[in-house]
């Protein structure tokens, strides 16, 4: 009668644990594609805005079709990545009302970083699509092509928003999967939140100054 009993418990908790991996394993998938094509972008910088190690850069990923397999991959993946995620989002506003109101009454630094990070995912799923989409069906990528697109002003402002954002949120999401799964202590929580926020800024600092450099340097 007991092991019936425990039986229904056991398979949600496997379920819940397996969800788990796949939010940390597409969600590491996604930091480190997110800090190679912050680099790979920042390639622009290199010849002060002249595209050609951009070009090149980008010729070769198309060349070996790794544009046209990883991209959609991606898109892939971050969908996956929020979908399993989503399980834990207040989508009712019963349930938004309520962590707003503990979040308030809490005065917990991590429970305010799990809400931006909620936040955070919204818009970077619309954007991200939103940017996926546009490059990927204009392919072949160039340095022209991107600095017409930002020198049009609309997709500046575009980036500046969705810039910071992909920042927040892969930062706070690298310190809470590292504070959930142990790897920060304690007692290094402040220390380690402190590095996660000074990467945070070093990233968003090199994807401004790429886009500076698109905006001013590169010809369109
Ligand atoms: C799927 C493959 C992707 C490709 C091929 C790609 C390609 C590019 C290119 C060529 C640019 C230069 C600007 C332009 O051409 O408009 C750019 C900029 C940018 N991309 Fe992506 N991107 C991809 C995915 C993503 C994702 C998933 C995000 C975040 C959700 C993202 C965020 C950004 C940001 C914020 C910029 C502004 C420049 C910077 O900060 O370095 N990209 N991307």
């Amino acid at each position: 009668m007991l092991a019936d009993e425990t039986i229904p418990q056991i398979r949600p908790v496997r379920a819940e644990a397996w969800l788990e991996f796949v939010q940390v394993l597409t969600g590491v998938a996604l930091v480190a594609f997110m800090w190679m094509h912050m680099l790979l972008v920042a390639s622009i910088n290199v010849d002060l805005g002249g595209g050609r190690v951009l070009n090149l850069i980008a010729r070769f990923f198309e060349a070996s079709d790794m544009t046209q397999i990883g991209g959609p991959l991606i898109a892939a993946v971050m969908l996956v990545h929020f979908v399993v995620a989503a399980r834990k989002l207040p989508l009712r506003v019963r349930e938004q009302r309520a962590i707003w109101s503990h979040s308030l009454s809490f005065h917990h630094t991590d429970t305010w970083l799990w809400v931006v990070q909620a936040g955070t995912a919204f818009i970077i799923l619309i954007l991200g699509s939103i940017h996926m989409w546009t490059v990927l069906t204009t392919l072949p990528i160039t340095a022209a092509k991107s600095a017409g697109r930002i020198q049009g002003r609309w997709w500046l402002g575009f980036y500046l928003v969705l810039l910071p954002m992909v920042e927040l949120h892969v930062g706070i999401g690298v310190y809470r999967a590292g504070v959930k799964w142990g790897l920060i202590k304690r007692a290094s929580r402040k220390a380690s939140a402190r590095f996660e926020t000074k990467l945070a800024l070093a990233m968003i600092a090199i994807g401004l100054v790429s886009l500076f450099t698109f905006l001013v340097l590169t010809k369109a």
